[in-house]
């Protein structure tokens, strides 16, 4: 009978089109795609560490496995990425979790295959995890693509920033760029095989440093300019970028491209000085600004987006209100605001912090208002405009398209399923608080439907009450022989 896999991602686009990697290499090694765990004769957990609540979320996944795996002992348990790759994780979750049959790291992903073999040749339990870097750049892997038009392309691996707060160098590592060529090459196929919105993955992308076929130096600049240079009608996005590495060759590069984004992801963090400096930011406000204007100067149509931090340890009153500041500065079209949590290993997980919870979720909360405002009013001024959209998806429920603008802003309308994978004008027709709705304005009567494999909803509890029913009785069965033999 077919083997079933279930991935159940956490964390950020990174560990997205891990997945993806991961269910390429189950889909070589007979599995299909199913979506849920009662169905599953393997389940894998590509987690993340960012913050305390997505490991407690992780954590409670794995429990919840352990009642389907007492009815399916032979079902396979799987936990890798960021949080096995902490230090003595991998240990930890052995220990902890005593029905997980195998731990893998981020940078052994491409060795999966082998550890899955291995498990099921020998029965026993694996954990491995390594330090060495360069096996992501192995990347001859097979990719099972689920992202719709999307395709992501990783243009390089790790992070040597070591922003005090932040986990990611630790267990992603420094940071390796993949040479130019093999993107080029990716990108290329990706477009011929009619992917429309290419986005390239790092977590400092301006601090690439490639080379070409050649040996020489490649910056994010000339990558950028490369990538642009391919025939046809798509877009280019790429996250995440460093106040401090943005170069003006790079902003140059995107005002005059064809096909480069104009939404850009600029994480400021903090809007106070004291706070960049000991979250180790290697900026101060005055260059981020700088930076935004020029960006602003050079693309008139650019948006901006961001990632801030409250309640950082130390944070006062006067560091939260030049954070307000920036925020009402940059008229940011989106901004993702999280508080801090503290992460083993990290610097700040030393530092004093006076800042009671109470206070941050105030904080948070006074960011979220003016967020809102800000993106509410941005919203309402893009009424009655028309915008070039790429269709990205079709909802049958709703009958409805989602589709995105070159900011990256989303926006819903009616139309075709043929239309998905296309560029269409649409015109705004309605705006509550920061969702668009609106009308394509262009001929879209040549269009035909397209295959593009999207992504499937997936829990751990199958949805149908059948499969639950199952389920229960033969965890009853379980459990009646599971007494049966120790009263023996
Ligand atoms: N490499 C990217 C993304 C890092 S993680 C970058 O440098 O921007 C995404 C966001 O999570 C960060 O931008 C930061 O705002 C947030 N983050 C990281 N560590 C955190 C922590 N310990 N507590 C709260 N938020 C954190
Ligand atoms: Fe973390 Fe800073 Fe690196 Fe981003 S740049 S991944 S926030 S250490
Ligand atoms: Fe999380 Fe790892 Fe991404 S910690 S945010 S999955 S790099």
């Amino acid at each position: 009978m077919d083997k079933k896999y279930l991935i159940l991602t956490y964390g950020c686009q990174m560990n997205v089109h891990e997945s993806e990697k991961l269910a390429g290499i189950l889909e070589d090694n007979g599995y299909s795609v199913c979506d849920n765990a009662v169905d599953a004769d393997i389940v894998v957990l590509n987690t993340c560490a960012i913050r305390e609540n997505a490991e407690q979320k992780i954590f409670g996944n794995i429990g919840e496995l352990k009642n389907i795996k007492l009815a399916k002992p032979e079902m396979i348990i799987a936990v890798g990425g960021c949080m096995s790759q902490q230090k003595n994780y991998a240990s930890e979750i052995v220990k902890k979790f005593p029905f997980v049959d195998i731990v893998f790291g981020t940078h052994n992903l491409a060795d999966f295959e082998r550890l899955l073999k291995t498990r099921i040749k020998t029965g026993k339990r694996i954990a491995e995890t390594t330090e060495d870097e360069t096996i992501a750049l192995r990347d001859n892997l097979n990719i099972s693509r689920t992202s719709g038009v999307n395709a992501w392309v990783n243009i390089m691996y790790g992070c040597n920033n070591f922003c005090t707060y932040c986990i990611v160098p630790y267990v992603r590592g420094r940071e390796v760029s993949r040479p130019e060529k093999d993107i080029l090459r990716e990108v290329e196929r990706l477009l011929k095989e009619g992917y429309k919105q290419i986005t390239l993955l790092g977590q400092n992308v301006n601090s690439y440093a490639g080379v070409d076929e050649n040996g020489n130096k490649v910056s994010f600049a000339k990558l950028l300019k490369d990538v642009d240079g391919f025939d046809g009608k798509y877009r280019v996005r790429f996250m995440t970028s460093h106040p401090r590495d943005l170069s003006s060759e790079a902003i140059d590069v995107i005002a005059s491209s064809k096909h480069i984004c104009h939404g850009i992801h600029l994480p400021v963090q903090s809007g106070s000085n004291n706070m960049l400096k000991v979250m180790n930011r290697h900026y101060d406000i005055s260059r981020y600004n700088s930076v935004v204007d020029e960006i602003k100067a050079k693309i008139p149509d650019a948006e901006l987006t961001t990632d801030i931090i409250v309640g950082f340890p130390g944070e006062t009153d006067q560091d939260f209100e030049d954070t307000i500041s920036v925020m009402k500065r940059t008229e940011y079209l989106q901004i993702f605001g999280f508080i801090y949590s503290k992460r083993k290993g990290t610097p700040a997980e030393k530092m004093v912090d006076p800042v009671d919870m109470k206070t941050k979720k105030e904080r948070l909360n006074r960011l979220l208002e003016v967020k809102n405002e800000i993106i509410d009013r941005k919203s309402a001024e893009m009424l009655g405009k028309t915008y070039e959209v790429l269709v990205e998806s079709y909802d049958a429920k709703n009958d409805i398209l989602y589709g995105s603008l070159d900011s990256g802003k989303t926006i819903t309308f009616k139309g075709n399923k043929a239309c998905v994978g296309e560029f269409v004008d649409v015109k705004v027709t309605n705006v509550k608080k920061s969702v668009l709705v609106g009308e394509i304005v262009s001929d879209t009567s040549a269009f035909v439907e397209k295959n593009f494999k999207t992504p499937i909803e997936v829990s751990i509890l199958p949805k149908d009450q059948k499969s639950l029913k199952i389920l229960r009785d033969n965890k009853k069965t379980a459990k009646d022989a599971n007494d049966k033999k120790s009263k023996k």
